[in-house]
């Protein structure tokens, strides 16, 4: 923050500490004022002003709505990043419906926002509307789920993880996990047509194509809800021999998976034992079925997209500096060897 420049807080300083100097004769003691002065304005910087643009910028999100605990954890988490840097945040809840995230799109572009965040609950059909958003000249930022390559212009960068690695990992964990065993796998889809839900499904089939004993012989969207998940796996189960050939259950997402957890256990199938289970996201209650002996692997997912879309947003707005492309957050397989109370205690408070 340069010194010089006569904003509020410091310009007023400046006018008091001017006033004061004028009464002072004596060269030396001059000095020593002039150097309280700058002093005095390097601490109220530091101390009280925070950057310019950050305290003044009001951003948009377009979130996608609350179908899983990691979903809830992530507009949680998105509020307090905000509120660390002094943003004002708008969240806009679009109640898992595409057209829903246009209207608010529209009407965060109409109301002149600084930024625009979108958690595209579909990768295909943004086109149009942020072209309008670039017209309007308001930078958007992608939180956890892509788009189509078609609109790579029209964003300046994209917060998520590598959704085809962790399918990837998924899928190594189950390979290591069966050895050379034959292994039916089910797996319970995503949202259709979410790019964490093509690209989860990609990676996982590539990692178990290395692999002639595991073959998904069921797959079917539970549509990242926890209600949807159960169901699933009950037609599943059924359709499976009460579920007897099932050797494990690979889900897009630990909401899913708690729900699949419920359809094994009231089927009387022991989840964790009979059936294995992998799913991503790492939730707290997955971690709860890992120490209980029901589940058996969770790929993290972080819930801070926009800690780190903030601080590329303020860079750009600030300094020019223009993000990379994609900005990608961490993928790590949890197992019961990873001391599951830990990673359950550090999730507490997050909102999920
Ligand atoms: O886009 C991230 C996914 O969306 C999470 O894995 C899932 O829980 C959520 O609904």
């Amino acid at each position: 923050m340069p010194l010089d420049r006569p904003n509020g807080r410091k310009w007023c300083l400046i006018t008091e500490f001017r006033h004061r100097i004028t009464k002072v004769h004596n060269k030396g003691k001059r000095l020593m004022a002039l150097k309280t002065v700058l002093v005095s304005l390097a601490l109220a910087g530091a101390a009280f002003i925070p950057p310019v643009s950050a305290a003044q910028l009001t951003v948009g999100f377009s979130q996608i709505g609350s179908e899983s605990g990691w979903r809830a954890a992530e507009t949680t988490v998105s509020k307090s990043e905000a509120g660390k840097r002094g943003v004002n945040l708008k969240i806009a809840d679009a109640q898992q419906k595409q057209e829903n995230q246009i209207k608010a799109i529209r009407s965060f572009v109409a109301q002149g926002v600084d930024a625009i965040f979108l958690a595209p609950v579909v990768s295909s059909g943004w086109d149009a509307v942020l072209k309008e958003a670039k017209d309007a000249k308001i930078p958007v930022i992608l939180l956890d789920r892509d788009i189509d390559p078609s609109g790579k212009e029209l964003y300046l960068t994209a917060v998520t993880s590598d959704s085809v690695h962790e399918g990837e990992v998924a899928g190594d964990w189950l390979a290591k996990a069966v050895g050379d065993k034959q292994c039916n796998v089910v797996e319970l889809q995503g949202t259709v047509g979410a790019s964490v839900a093509t690209n989860r499904k990609k990676g996982f089939d590539t990692a178990i194509a290395k692999h002639a004993n595991i073959k998904t012989v069921r797959s079917q969207t539970g549509d990242f809800t926890r209600a949807k998940g159960k169901e699933v796996m009950e037609s599943f189960i059924k359709a499976e021999g009460g579920g007897k050939s099932i050797c494990a259950v690979y889900a897009h997402n630990d909401d899913m998976m708690v729900g699949a957890i419920q359809a094994m256990k009231e089927a009387g199938l022991k989840p964790g034992k009979d059936i294995l289970t992998v799913s991503i996201d790492s939730v707290p209650d997955i971690f709860k079925a890992i120490m209980a002996g029901e589940a058996n692997a969770t790929v993290e997912l972080t819930p801070n997209m926009a800690g780190p879309a903030l601080d590329a947003l303020i860079a750009y707005k600030d300094k020019g500096t223009v993000p990379p492309k994609w900005i990608q957050t961490e993928s790590k397989l949890y197992t019961s060897a990873d001391d599951p109370q830990k990673a359950y205690d550090s999730k507490k408070g997050l909102g999920y």
